[in-house]
């Protein structure tokens, strides 16, 4: 095997992306990605326990060239409570790379691959249950520049869609969790650019100026939503139709595929404000898939008049309100049955619900019930043990078989006591009450 000059992917936030790449030869380009389970903004309002790669949605844009060897490092950060992998839709490979870089919290993978076909290319996580893993936000963009690289543009930007499924409905205050049901049933709560309602909007609109050449990326990272991207105000001078070889002219409105990306390059001609929109248009305007581009610089009165009415196109009405959640500290130690289950109910949200689900349905196939769980209602301290020490093997619940593993959670004694107590009086469970020396016993 030849050796190849060793060099470090470039990395950078989305919108951003790393500089176009000018060497004439092929490299081992060494990656190294995190995930990160994180608890970030979806609206004002509105927070998210989002699983992300590189704690962005989308993920850091990876760019590298046609032939190169990628060698890629797949660490899983020490606090999350799930495995992840990747699977990047460049890698030709089972998997696209996935059952090679399964990675435990707390672990690093490592596999490489070689970029034989050149393109923009989605990755994302495949670890089951992989539409919930998606739904989180664990995607993002590798570009496979072709040996002669891509024309010269003034400005490239990452743009990257994605569907949101959450309990409450668009704009509702508070940490909300995943919605199963609302995903299989593809009935998105929010449809966003670059993982947040305003998130390319307002004071994070990309910026232009008269006359520049502009190149978005753009994705889809689904998980259900096939995009009808259009920039308003614009037209595309050429598309990369899927991300590919083939260059269309003179295109209003592109589509998108879940799990499919993009090329588009325009010239600005005239100042003003650039809206991108999924044209499915509701969900511009009523599910957050909105973002500008504004555009600075001279007028030109011959390309158009004039009386630019941008504000028109502004999501008037359809803003959210801002809440203060103050959301106090819990104080150390309930003082009754009433102030445990209160306590409790925020020990689940940030820790249990990701698994188990708001309400305590589970999730089919992967995630035991706890709501009417004999299992659970059969024995509290177990319970308990479960939650300090993890659990794994064959367990049946409700008369179904269970046979995964479930982490020990790092959580107080107190943490355990409340969210056990507050568990066994939710959900059709037969009540009950735990103490923080209960849970002390099970830790011996
Ligand atoms: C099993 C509670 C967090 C995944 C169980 C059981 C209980 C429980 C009581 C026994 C089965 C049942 O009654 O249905 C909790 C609580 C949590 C928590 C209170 C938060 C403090 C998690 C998380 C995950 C998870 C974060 C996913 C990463 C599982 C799995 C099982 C299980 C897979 C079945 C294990 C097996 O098949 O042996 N959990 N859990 N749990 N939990 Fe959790
Ligand atoms: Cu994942």
């Amino acid at each position: 095997i030849k050796k190849l000059p060793i060099e470090k992917a470039v990395r950078v936030a989305p919108p951003m992306v790393p500089p176009p790449i000018t060497r004439k030869h092929p490299a081992r380009v060494v990656v190294e990605m995190e995930t990160v389970e994180k608890v970030m903004k979806m609206a004002d309002g509105v927070d998210y326990m989002y699983w992300t790669f590189d704690s962005t949605v989308p993920g850091t844009f990876l760019r590298v060239r046609e032939g190169d060897t990628v060698e890629f490092h797949l660490s899983n950060h020490p606090s999350s409570k799930m495995p992840h992998n990747i699977d990047l839709h460049a890698v030709t490979g089972p998997g696209g790379g996935a059952a090679s870089s399964l990675t435990a919290p707390g672990h690093t993978s490592v596999f490489s691959f070689k970029t034989l076909n050149p393109g923009l290319y989605v990755y994302h996580c495949a670890t089951s249950p992989v539409g919930m893993h998606i739904a989180n936000g664990m995607y993002g963009l590798i570009l496979v520049e072709p040996k002669e690289g891509l024309p010269k543009v003034d400005r490239e930007y990452y743009v990257m869609q994605g569907d949101f499924y959450t309990k409450g409905g668009y704009g509702e205050p508070g940490l909300q969790p995943f919605d199963m049901k609302k995903a299989i049933e593809e009935n998105a709560d929010y449809v966003v650019f670059n993982g947040s309602v305003g998130a390319l909007a307002g004071e994070n609109a990309l910026k232009a100026e008269v006359g520049e050449n502009v190149r978005l990326f753009v994705g889809n990272g689904g998980p259900n939503l096939v995009s009808s991207f259009h920039v308003i105000g614009e037209i595309f001078d050429k598309v990369y139709v899927e991300g590919g070889k083939l260059v269309n002219e003179h295109i209003q409105t592109t589509l998108v595929p879940a799990g499919g990306a993009t090329m588009v390059e325009f010239k600005v001609d005239v100042p003003g404000d650039l809206v991108m929109v999924d044209h499915s248009i509701f969900r511009a305007f009523n599910k957050g898939a909105l973002g500008n581009i504004k555009v600075s610089g001279a007028e030109n009165k011959e390309i158009y008049s004039g009386k630019q009415m941008d504000a028109v196109y502004l999501p008037e009405g359809s803003a959210i309100q801002s809440v203060d959640t103050g959301a106090a500290p819990t104080p150390a130690v309930a003082q009754n049955l009433e102030e445990k289950i209160k306590f409790g109910q925020r020990v689940y949200e940030a820790n249990c619900q990701a698994c188990h689900q708001a309400g305590g349905v589970g999730i089919s196939g992967a995630f035991p019930p706890l709501a009417a769980s004999d299992y659970l209602n059969a024995d509290h301290k177990r319970a308990a043990n479960v939650i300090v020490h993890g659990l794994s093997g064959e367990i049946t619940v409700n008369g179904n078989k269970w046979n995964s593993v479930m982490p020990a959670m790092l959580l107080s004694d107190n943490d355990v006591a409340n969210v056990v107590t507050y568990v066994l009086n939710s959900w059709g469970n037969k009540g009950g009450e735990i103490s923080p020396e209960d849970v002390a016993a099970q830790r011996k």
